[in-house]
């Protein structure tokens, strides 16, 4: 890991922020180079559009350079203009990693490419970093849904069907219309057919990944397969959507480890779970739309790292503890969501 250098490269930027040359980047399959944390832009259906923007042009002058963003979070063209005043202040297009994800309703290949020139549009973009199927089902949700709403047309996950989106991606990469391509929300068995069928393999796996829900076995997957894991909620989603809250959800903020970790770091428990994060090989995404807060996750990466002992405990804080269930996308009634992560290392396909 990296301190921060004394110069900067360009003259934008703030005097508390950090280079973005000392964040450590991630090297993906194919080419280009991720920056090892970015800004989430999913405002969990509570945060305004125009709040998230301002969130991504002020994280930019903090030292981001990586934007996770997705057409079902309603906001790409918000953020897009953000983007571009980032570029007009003199951040180089090349310097920016930007991530989008095709939703579930645009599976069918005739979709693919006008939802992708959509985001990109949207984005004011004339190529995308990396492009991510956003979940392997092609089960639509409408925004503020509750847990048991479902799709009229909702079926599982069929391995043809996902392939032909996939040979689709395939095919903007081939027009350089997209510089990588990846899954999100997959598990073993998926990746394992995947693998095998595909012409491009994925650069990136986007997960659920935080100290109760590290997912070991699939992390150590990716990593063997040259897919790199990028986390999502990796503080623990403290303000996720109410469909996707139980009883029985665990708060990795308030985890005891956590605390006395960050208390003697004098940090916030957020910073330890990035740091975590960083130092295990994956990269955070984390949302905020305060500064402090998104400032204090870039500096978490470049300020002092944890000690091998820290990442020992925070290893062995995992509780299974999935928080983003996806209940919304299953295809039967009566049906656990476990059906979704295919719990016997076995595709649920019907
Ligand atoms: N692929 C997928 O299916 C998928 C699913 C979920 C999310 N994602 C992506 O992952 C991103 C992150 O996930 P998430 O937003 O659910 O959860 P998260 O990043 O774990 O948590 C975000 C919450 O933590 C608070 N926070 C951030 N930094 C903090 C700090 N330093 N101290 C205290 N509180 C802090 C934020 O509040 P403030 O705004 O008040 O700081 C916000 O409420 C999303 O925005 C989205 O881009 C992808």
């Amino acid at each position: 890991m990296i301190g921060h250098p004394a110069g900067r490269r360009s003259a934008w930027g703030a005097a508390d922020g950090v280079d973005p040359r000392s964040v450590p980047g991630r090297h993906l399959r194919g080419g280009a180079t991720m920056p090892g944390i970015g800004l989430g832009t999913f405002g969990s259906e509570r945060v305004p559009h125009e709040a998230v923007a301002e969130a991504v042009l002020g994280a930019a002058e903090v030292g981001y350079r990586h934007f996770d963003c997705a057409a079902v979070y309603g906001n790409e063209t918000f953020v897009g203009r953000s983007l571009r005043e980032i570029m007009a202040r003199g951040v180089p297009r090349e310097e920016l990693f930007v991530t989008s994800k095709l939703w579930n309703d645009r599976h069918a290949p005739r979709d693919v490419r006008p939802a992708f020139e959509r985001s990109l549009r949207d984005l004011g973009l004339d190529h995308l970093d990396l492009y991510l199927v956003h979940w392997p089902f092609p089960n639509h949700h409408p925004p503020g849904v509750d847990a048991h709403a479902r799709a009229p047309d909702a079926r599982p996950y069929l391995h043809d069907e996902y392939m032909a989106t996939w040979r689709e991606l395939e095919l903007l990469v081939d027009e350089n219309l997209v510089r990588h391509i990846g899954t999100s929300n997959v598990t073993i068995p998926k990746l394992e057919l995947l693998l095998r069928d595909a012409r491009i393999p994925p650069a990136a796996n986007q997960m659920e990944l935080h100290p109760h829900f590290q997912q070991p076995e699939l992390f150590r997957y990716l990593v063997a397969n040259g897919i790199q894991p990028v986390g999502f909620a990796p503080l623990g989603s403290p303000a996720r959507p109410d469909r996707d809250r139980m009883p029985d959800d665990t708060v990795d903020l308030e985890d005891p480890v956590i605390v006395s970790i960050a208390r003697r770091l004098g940090i916030h428990p957020a910073a330890v779970c990035v740091k975590w994060s960083v130092q295990r090989g994956g990269v955070p995404i984390p949302f905020s739309t305060r500064r402090a807060n998104y400032l204090a996750n870039i500096r978490a990466v470049v300020d002092e790292p944890l000690t091998a002992d820290d990442i020992h405990a925070i290893a062995a804080l995992d509780r299974n503890s999935r928080l983003i269930k996806g209940q919304v996308f299953l295809w039967r009634e009566g049906q656990s969501w476990t059906d979704l992560w295919d719990p016997d290392g076995r595709i649920v396909a019907s």
